[in-house]
């Protein structure tokens, strides 16, 4: 039997750098660090209830509450934590942001700073973790502003409030029945999956591409009363089905870890959407901006998908704080385009006419 010869990440990485001659070598490193965080992640994650990691931090208290106002699981804690300890100490950071942290995370003053900014999305769809449902990390790198850069300081805010388009590379990892990763360097979307016994991410899904078209969507329909018209009017022609204006049937799938619904759309195409809605108007949407939109949206764009707030492209989006939530529609680049049309027409008024009314006149 003859082995098939496959590049690791590290090898995928060194054959992308020779498109840069005077690069460093340092983002590589950095990614390779990020990597090995995703790695102990997996690894802890495998261990459910055998490695204590389910549950809450704090068992004494019934619920603990994250900087978003949500509860924080303890694979959270940990997961954050991975992220920063095996990332801080390479020299290639200037600093980083988490979804767990309120405010920007220094990298210590005896480590060595440097031009990269990472944020990060720890662990995504936590909320499944204590119901061995797929869950994930997502990650995005900046590029520190220059006087970050030139003189070392802290980061503050302010610099990490970069639009998509500025990205330099993107990825998540998946801790499914298989661990992924999946990431892009701005030169398309690359699938690696862990060989559990080298330790090692494998290429095992080369050039990446979306299909244009589906007929699976996704969408969390315990919202349906709570949103726009555009998106309502989406989901009624999917739910149409092939006698409906679509003239075709469509699936629906529900997963609630935004990363293993990108990864399925990644792999097989289809659309997922967690628009803004008037749930909760204080809210402008239900997922964050920097850390989970931007990422998967640079990831889509370089599958030949495409990611929008519903209106606009979301990599064009000035962000205006680091928390900050946005609708997030994503997936099949027709199907995107469709909904953002839908968007962008004038709400058809329906005519309440009492004389057609469910029970009227001309009605039995
Ligand atoms: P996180 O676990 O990082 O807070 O993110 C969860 C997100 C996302 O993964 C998922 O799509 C969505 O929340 C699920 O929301 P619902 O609970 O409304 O379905
Ligand atoms: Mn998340
Ligand atoms: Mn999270």
């Amino acid at each position: 039997m003859t082995t098939r010869r496959r590049f690791t990440l590290t090898q995928y990485l060194i054959e992308q750098r020779r498109r840069f001659p005077s690069a460093s070598g340092d983002f590589n490193a950095l990614i390779l660090d990020v990597a090995l965080a995703c790695k102990a992640i997996a690894r802890s994650v495998a261990f459910g209830e055998l490695g204590s990691v389910l549950g809450h931090p704090t068992p004494e208290v019934a619920t603990s509450i994250n900087v978003q106002g949500e509860v924080q699981k303890k694979m959270d804690v940990i997961s954050n934590e991975y992220f920063t300890q095996m990332t801080e100490w390479g020299g290639h950071l200037a600093g980083m942001a988490s979804e767990e942290l309120e405010e920007p995370y220094q990298i210590p003053e005896t480590l060595q700073r440097g031009k990269y900014m990472l944020v990060f999305d720890p662990l995504d769809g936590s909320s499944n973790i204590d119901v061995n449902v797929t869950v994930g990390s997502i990650f995005s790198v900046l590029r520190a502003p220059q006087d970050v850069i030139d003189s070392g300081r802290d980061v503050v805010e302010a610099d990490f409030l970069q639009s998509g388009t500025q990205q330099l590379a993107a990825g998540y990892a998946l801790y499914g029945p298989t661990t992924m990763l999946v990431l892009t360097v701005g030169n398309g979307v690359s699938g690696f999956t862990l060989d559990p016994n080298l330790g090692q991410f494998m290429l095992t899904h080369p050039d990446i591409q979306i299909p244009v078209d589906t007929h699976e969507f996704a969408i969390n329909a315990s919202n349906a009363r709570f949103w726009e018209a555009p998106v309502k009017r989406y989901v009624d022609e999917c739910l149409a089905g092939k006698p409906g204006p679509r003239a075709k049937d469509f699936n629906m799938r529900w997963i609630a870890s935004m990363v293993a619904e990108a990864h399925r759309i990644l792999m097989r195409g289809g659309v997922f959407l967690y628009p803004r809605d008037t749930k909760d108007t204080s809210k402008p949407g239900r997922l964050r901006l920097l850390y989970e939109a931007n990422p998967v949206g640079m990831i889509m764009e370089q599958a030949g998908g495409r990611a929008s707030t519903g209106e606009v492209p979301m990599l064009g989006v000035q962000p205006t704080s680091l928390h900050q939530r946005i609708g997030l529609v994503f997936g099949s680049k027709n199907e995107v385009e469709r909904i953002e049309r839908y968007h962008a027409e004038p709400v058809k008024v329906e005519l309440h006419n009492p004389l057609f009314a469910e029970r009227s006149l001309f009605r039995d």
